[in-house]
């Protein structure tokens, strides 16, 4: 398995602990959305997920820090995680040197994972944090959603996204995956852990402009690149795994219906200057135009 160039993505077939020291090559970083494992014992192909939580945590620490040293003055992290490992993640950004923003509750649809002694989880941490205190993007996107019951009055013009996200549905196991899952001709999942496009437009949008980079050092199933293609912002992904390489490459070569962005484009409406934000190629529903990775990163990327 090989690494693959598209005009304005990159996938790396390599552990992203090694492929961010080049840091003399890899391009400036705008964004980052980090989702690794999350070390409790899961199945995955490449990587034994049952670490001892020291070692993990210093992994993490590790991660954090190359991100940033190739991160932009005022570019973003997404650091998503489980609930309980909340004072970790924290923990490892102000570490390495990001300033935090917000804590994201992302609040899932399906019901909660029961606790026998304490109350049921419903819900995933993503820390938002930037370098510097500054972002050097960050656009206050609007949504309308549906008014609580006890409501008297419409909103007039939506409101503003907070730091409570319950309106993007997870692709959990089974028929509540829906489409948007990939899977093989038998039905069976191609990745657990596909995040949703949702969940990535929001960051991109939120985080960056139209020919920005955009970093998953876990890319998994490429949830972050096939949305940042759509949206003319450049990425770069990387992934251990050889069969999540090529479902990367697969997805990114044949756009499916379920991975298009531009359904959500009605969810933001009331988000003034939607348009520049979104850009104009991800509205034409087409591949981005812009200027492309340079030379010198597309030669990074090109030796081994
Ligand atoms: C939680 S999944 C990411 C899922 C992804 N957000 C998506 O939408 O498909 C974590 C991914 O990290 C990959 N991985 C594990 N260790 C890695 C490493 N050292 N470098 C790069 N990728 C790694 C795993 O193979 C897995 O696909």
């Amino acid at each position: 398995m090989s690494n693959s160039f598209r005009k304005n993505c990159i996938v790396l077939h390599e552990s992203c602990t090694t492929a961010l020291d080049r840091s003399d090559s890899v391009p400036r970083i705008d964004l980052s959305f980090l989702d690794p494992p999350f070390n409790q014992d899961k199945a995955y192909n490449a990587w034994a997920d049952n670490l001892p939580p020291e070692e993990y945590w210093e992994w993490m620490h590790g991660i954090c820090a190359k991100v940033y040293a190739l991160t932009s003055d005022g570019g973003a992290i997404y650091f998503m995680q489980r609930e309980k490992n909340t004072e970790f993640v924290l923990q490892c950004l102000r570490d390495t040197g990001w300033t935090f923003q917000n804590l994201i509750i992302w609040k899932k649809k399906t019901s909660a994972v029961p606790g026998m002694k304490r109350f049921g989880k419903h819900y995933q941490v993503i820390a938002f944090a930037t370098k510097g205190k500054t972002p050097r993007v960050f656009h206050r996107l609007r949504i309308d959603p549906p008014l609580p019951a006890d409501y008297k009055h419409a909103r007039e013009n939506g409101m503003f996204v907070t730091d409570v996200w319950d309106d993007i549905r997870e692709l959990t196991s089974g028929y509540f995956a829906g489409d948007e899952a990939l899977r093989d001709v038998e039905g069976n999942r191609l990745h657990k852990q596909q995040t949703p496009i949702q969940l990535l437009l929001r960051i991109i949008l939120s985080s960056t402009n139209p020919g920005d980079v955009v970093l998953d050092p876990f890319a998994g199933s490429g949830t972050t690149l096939v949305v940042a293609e759509q949206l003319g912002r450049k990425s770069v992904g990387i992934e251990l795994d050889s069969h999540n390489v090529t479902l990367i490459q697969n997805r990114l070569a044949e756009r499916r219906k379920s991975d298009e962005v531009s359904r959500f484009f009605k969810d933001y409406a009331c988000t003034p200057d939607l348009e520049s934000i979104w850009g104009e190629h991800g509205l034409n529903g087409k591949f981005a135009s812009s200027d492309g990775l340079t030379a010198k990163q597309m030669a990074f990327l090109q030796s081994d």
